[in-house]
This record gives structure tokens, sequence and C-alpha cells, in this order.
């Protein structure tokens, strides 16, 4: 494809706001729950209340008097569900297999045991509530401590570490842990379900990925997947929670479709606690050896997640440990340690995030113990390139991270001593991290149609879940056609579409940018065919080649004119063109490897008197490609951040030991950061574009801003107070006790 110099406008980043954001201030904007279609009903299920054991009976009498109640679902009484039929990383990929009311066997608080339909959402819940359902008790496995793991296997390995560490001057050998997170965006999940002649779905669905959804749901309601629509079109977060298909949205399709009505099914708070995923509760061993000077002989990285009954997902902990630094004899194993708990999924930078706690809260121990300075210790350790595979990075600016955050912040200007920095009251603590994701392309397409009607459409099957997606795709488009931002329509969020990426592990932009990119080229190059060779056309007769195309206006020497009298005097409703993007996802070909990074400097102020911790500021610095549009990736990271500042301070899903119902399933009780816990954030993109991942240079920021802060902030705790936090959250009581 043909270099275009409009295109370096656009690589440049250009600050355009957000296009979706009137239709959502204004409330226009549809989210799932918001579908209304006539005849609809509402579907309420009923929620085991205890983690292990069997339903016995289901007493439903009570319920079916409730005026309004059709009908009451429970195991053997939902015809048509199936487990899906074949399993495709990121293409037909679900974390629950297990169809809703498949058996009658318990296996976790919280599932699904029932389902009371009716006219109105109010009799729905009334009659979820009347159910008297009677259950068999076993005693659950929730144990926290995770010893008896049910497998063990070695994710990456070289030199021989064990041997390197016995010898080495210098070791720190410690255990951390991190609790059980759940996702909450504030939009919950839901589903609308409206079936046509009892054979074709359109499913309005709160969901990051439609394409993997409608295969998904197709296989497991038996059906062609040409006869599933999904649609999302808004999404209120989602935080790779809303990635793969839960149980309550096949329930929901297979309720509509046995009762011949539209049904909505919206889940509610507490259930998002148990039936929509979780980050799980990881336990990770980190042993690190290394010379005086600080160079890293070894590295051992021995990691145990906790995982549900029927599924296999692990915390990838051991992610970016065999990338990160530069060591000769390494090993990272992964196990799995089963509980009666909900299936845990993918959560915003899975594996990474709780991966990097662990591996640079070693590293800030390792500092410590070696006296020297902790920004120094990452660049001393920095690699040539990837070790784990030989392979270069296809663009690796970490020191400049750690140069330019040093800067910012302040970092000379450090007293590693503990407890040395005052400020009024308080006690002042600095602490820093390094972060990184990986960077990689799905396969994807896109069209663009340059219409008679003065617009230009162009669509995709991708979901903007927040990030920014209808902007950057209207941004690209106008930057290579130049018609103005007024007249450009974007359309994500169908399965109708032309194929687009999933809307996780921050792989969206970087795959469907050049897919637009080369529909815009396309586009283009049939509008000059169309205004050269069509009778009609007012340029019959040019050369298409010279032809140019400006600010919405086709140029010729026979004069200029708007690409809509163009195509209306041709009687042409639109010019299409249709662009490809190939994937990139690293495995045996790859010929480079393709991160992100980032440097974390976290400032807290600890006031020992009134018992009160508070993160005052942030500087990030992020290596991710070049930014499309510094706005929405700005704002990307700056939410990462304050998430970050949750995971390190307040976030943890608590669960009774003996029911394995979390108790703290609200907002109220279970804390994110609110406006109030927000530190100053700085945000800085070195924008180096990587050209290897694709000619545009774009990588994606959705994750990689989360990962680094909570070492970045239990560091800066330890600096003030001498307490080192190896548990997530920080608790205030673990810092009083000295
Ligand atoms: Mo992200 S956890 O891939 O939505």
């Amino acid at each position: 494809m043909k270099k275009n110099t409009d295109l370096q406008n656009v690589l440049r980043g250009r600050a355009e706001p957000r296009i979706d954001g009137p239709l959502k201030v204004a409330g226009e904007a549809l989210y799932t729950s918001d579908h209304f279609v006539p005849g609809l009903v509402f579907a309420v299920p009923a929620r085991a209340t205890i983690a292990k054991g069997k339903v016995t009976s289901i007493k439903t009498e009570a319920a079916q008097k409730i005026p309004g109640v059709l009908k009451i679902y429970s195991h053997g009484k939902l015809p048509g569900v199936f487990r899906p039929g074949a399993e495709e990383k990121l293409v037909s990929h679900t974390d629950e297999a297990r169809p809703p009311f498949e058996d009658n066997i318990i296996r976790y608080y919280g599932q699904y045991v029932a389902a009371v339909v009716a006219e109105t959402l109010e009799a729905a819940e009334a009659g979820a509530l009347a159910l008297q359902i009677t259950y068999e008790n076993e005693k659950p496995h929730l144990e926290k401590k995770m010893e008896q793991e049910t497998s063990k296997k070695i994710e990456s390995e070289r030199g021989d570490a064990r041997a390197a560490f016995a010898q080495a001057e210098v070791k720190v050998d410690q255990t951390y842990l991190t609790p059980v997170e759940v996702h909450n965006p504030i939009e919950l999940h839901a589903s609308v379900a409206v079936w046509e002649d009892n054979d074709h779905l359109t499913l309005y669905e709160a969901s990051q990925a439609i394409l993997n959804h409608q295969t998904v749901i197709s296989q497991m309601l038996g059906l062609p997947k040409e006869n599933v629509r999904v649609v999302s079109r808004f999404l209120g977060s989602g935080f790779g929670g809303k990635l793969w298909p839960w149980s309550h949205s096949i329930m929901t399709a297979a309720i509509a479709r046995d009762l011949g009505r539209p049904v909505k099914l919206v889940v509610t708070r507490q259930m998002m606690f148990s039936n929509v995923g979780h980050r799980p509760r990881t336990q990770q061993r980190v042993q690190l050896g290394a010379d005086r000077k600080g160079k890293l002989l070894s590295l051992q990285h021995d990691y145990v997640s906790q995982t549900s009954i029927l599924e296999d997902y692990k915390e990838n902990c051991g992610e970016a440990t065999p990338y990160l630094y530069s060591t000769a004899n390494l090993k990272v194993t992964s196990g799995l340690a089963r509980r009666n708990q909900s299936p845990p999924t993918s959560m915003r930078g899975p594996g990474a995030v709780p991966g990097l706690y662990a591996l640079e809260s070693a590293m800030d121990e390792l500092a410590i113990q070696l006296k020297i300075d902790p920004v120094e210790l990452r660049l001393i350790n920095e690699p040539q390139k990837d070790e784990s595979n030989g392979l270069p990075f296809s663009s690796r600016h970490l020191k400049e991270c750690f140069e330019v955050g040093a800067r910012k912040f302040g970092w000379q200007k450090r007293n590693p001593l503990v407890g040395s920095m005052k400020k009024g009251e308080e006690i002042l603590g600095w602490g820093v991290a390094a972060c990184s994701w990986g960077a990689r392309r799905l396969a994807c397409q896109a069209v663009v149609e340059i219409r008679q009607d003065g617009k230009v459409r162009v669509s995709s099957a991708t979901q903007d879940i927040g990030t920014g997606t209808y902007t950057v795709l209207a941004q690209i488009v106008n930057e290579q056609l130049g018609v103005g931002f007024e007249n450009i329509l974007v359309s994500l969020g169908d399965t109708i579409l032309p194929p687009g990426p999933i809307s996780g592990g921050s792989m969206a932009t970087a795959s469907v940018v050049p897919a637009v990119i080369e529909a815009a080229e396309k586009a283009k190059k049939n509008l000059f065919k169309i205004a050269s060779e069509t009778p009609s056309s007012p340029l019959k007769g040019e050369k298409a080649e010279n032809l140019k195309f400006e600010k919405g206006k086709v140029i010729s020497s026979k004069g200029h004119f708007s690409f809509s009298e163009v195509l209306q005097k041709a009687n042409v409703n639109a010019a299409i063109g249709k662009g490809q993007s190939e994937a990139m996802m690293g495995g045996e070909k790859a010929k480079f490897s393709f991160h992100s990074f980032g440097a974390q400097f976290v400032e807290i102020g600890w006031n020992p008197e009134m018992a009160r911790l508070k993160v005052h500021r942030v500087v990030t610095v992020i290596d991710a490609g070049r930014i499309i549009n510094p706005l929405p990736a700005r704002n990307q990271i700056e939410g990462a951040v304050v998430m970050g500042i949750g995971m390190g301070l307040f976030e943890e899903a608590l669960f009774d030991e003996r029911t394995g119902q979390a108790v703290n399933d609200n907002l109220a009780d279970y804390l994110v950061s609110s406006h109030a816990d927000c530190p100053d954030i700085d945000v800085t993109f070195l924008n180096y574009p990587d050209k290897e991942l694709n000619e545009y240079g774009a990588r994606g920021v959705g994750e990689i801003g989360l990962a680094g802060v909570a070492p970045a902030l239990t560091a800066a705790v330890y600096h003030a107070t001498g307490v080192r936090v190896r548990e997530l959250p920080v608790r205030i009581e673990d810092l009083l006790k000295t």
C-alpha cells in the first residue's frame, strides 16, 4: 500500500474530542439494558446459597401465584442448551462452558439454580425470592492458602536458576499475595434477546467481543452462526469481564426462544461478584540472586493461582518475568489451586499486573539490600534482547521511561532512608516500578463508504468499550480523506458489520487502524474510477491517476467537484473500499518480541497520628508506540493509574469461608478508588512508532497503565514506614504495627 502524506499528521497525534461524547452526555447512547422491544418480559435468576453440594428440591407454588409470573426454569426445564463444540482462542472462547441448569450440582456460591420470568421486573424479582430451594450441603474448598496445587508447569526456563541462586552473594526470597479483585464496571452486564421465527436471534449484549459471543452463543443454542446477531453499540466499560460469554446471556436467549417472547436480564451488582468472572487470588514466590554490583544472576518466579472446579483459567503471573530483565538463569513455574468459586477471567492486564506486583516488589527489596537506587538497579539489568526467546525487541525504551520519569518526578531529591522525608504532619514515601504489556495484532476488516449524501461511513464489527475507538476511527478516516469530522459516520458493535477485532488485550487500535487506512485508500481509488469512467460523471474521460482528493473535493485539470456531486451525477450511491489487517501474534515464526513498557513513580503521604495514607502524585511514562489521539490515550492511562491505586490500597473481594458468599458484594463495601483518592497524575508518552507491529507504529494503551502502580505504591509505603506489604491491598493496621 502506498504511503500518504496526510498520514504523517495522524501519526503525530491529534487531540480530538470523543465523537460519542455528546450522545452519552445527552443520554441518547443506548447501552444494552436500555433496549426495549414490544412484548418484552424480564428474567431474574435465583442463585445458590451454598458453595458445594446439590439442589435437592425447588418449590415453585408460591412464586407461580404472583401475578405476572409466566414461567420458572431450572435443571431439566430449559431445552436446547449445549456445551460449545469448539474452543478457539479469541474466536470461540468462554470461561464458563457449562450451560446454565445443566445439572443440579453446585460448584460455587451464586451459581444459577433457577430463573423466574414475568411480565414485570418486580414480579420476576418477587418470584425469584419466593422460590423455596433446598440443598444437600458439602464442605466447600475455599481456603485462601494455596499449598495443594493441581498442576505445576514450567512456563519459561534458561540456565540453572536454582544453582545460581544458591551461589549468589545477595538474595531476595519472598512470597507475595494478591486477592480476588472484581471488575465492577459501572455498566452492569445485561442481555436482551429477541427472536424471529424461533430460529433467528438478535442479542443485545454488553460485550467486548461480539463475534466471539456470536460464535459461542450459536454453538450453545444449537444454531447456525449466521442465525445469531449480537449488538453492543455502547459499553460502560468492561475491564475484561465482558470479553467472554457468561451463563446469563445463554440463559436469556434460551428462555426467550422457549417462551416465544423477548427477554431482558440485567445482572445485579451482587451477581457481578459471583457470576461474571474476577481476577483470582494469587500466591507468588520470587527468588532473586544478584552480585554486589546489582547484576541479576538468577530469577525464579513460582506462582499458584486459584481457579474454579470446572474450568482451568490461569492467572498468567509470569507473563512479563522472562523478558523484562537480563539474567542468565531464570525459571518461571505456574500451578492452579481449585476452589469452590466461580470461574475467574481476564481482568485488565491479566497475569502481568499481579505478576509485576510480585516481581517489582522483589526488585525493590533487592535494591534496598544492595543499597542501590531502585531506578539504577533496573537500568543495570536492562537486556539487549528478549532473553526468553532470543528475539530483538520491536521497540523498547524502558530506560528512557525511567530517565524521563525520574526527571519529571524529581527522583534525584529522594533520600533513601526510611521515614526521612517529611512534609508538615506527613512522612513522604517515594516508590518506583517498571510496567510492561504485550503488543499484538488481530486479523480484521473495515469498510469505508464515500457516499453521495456527502457523508463518509466507516464500519467494523469491533467495540468501543469507552476507550475511544469511535473517535480514533473517525480521526483516521478524516486524516485520510479530509472530509471533516462532522461528515464521518462510524458504525461499530454489530456482528453484521465487517469482522473486527475484540476489544481486549489492548489490541483493538493496532489491529483495526491499518484496515481502516487501507479501506479509505481503496474507497478513494474507486471514487476516481467512478469519476473517470461513468458516462454521466462530470469528470468522464479524465485519467483516474490524474485525479486528486482534497477536503472532500475531487480535483482535476477540468476543475473541482465535491464527491457528492460526482457520485450524484454518476448515479452511484457510494464508492466503497474494503481494508484488511493481518494478525501478528508472536509464536514460532515471530521475528520480534512485541511489548509496551513504562515506568511508574508514586509519592504517598503517611500521617501516623491520623493513621492516614494518601497517594499524592503519580508520574507515569509510557512507551506504547505512536499515539494516535493523545486525549483518549491519556484518559486510558489515568483511568488505569486510578485502578492501580485501587489495587494497591482498596480492592479485595472477601468470601465467607463457610458459604463462599462475597460478603462485600456491593460498591459500599468493596472499595474502589473514589475522586478523593485520586492523586495528581502526570502522563507522558514517549511516542516512538513501533514500525514492526504495523507501518503506523501504533500499539495500544488500555492495560499497561495499571501495571507497576501497586508495586511502586507499596515501595513508597515501605520508604515512608519501613513496612513491606506483601499481601495486597495495603491495610492501615499493617502500617501501625511498628
Ligand atoms: Mo482486557 S482484560 O483484555 O479487557
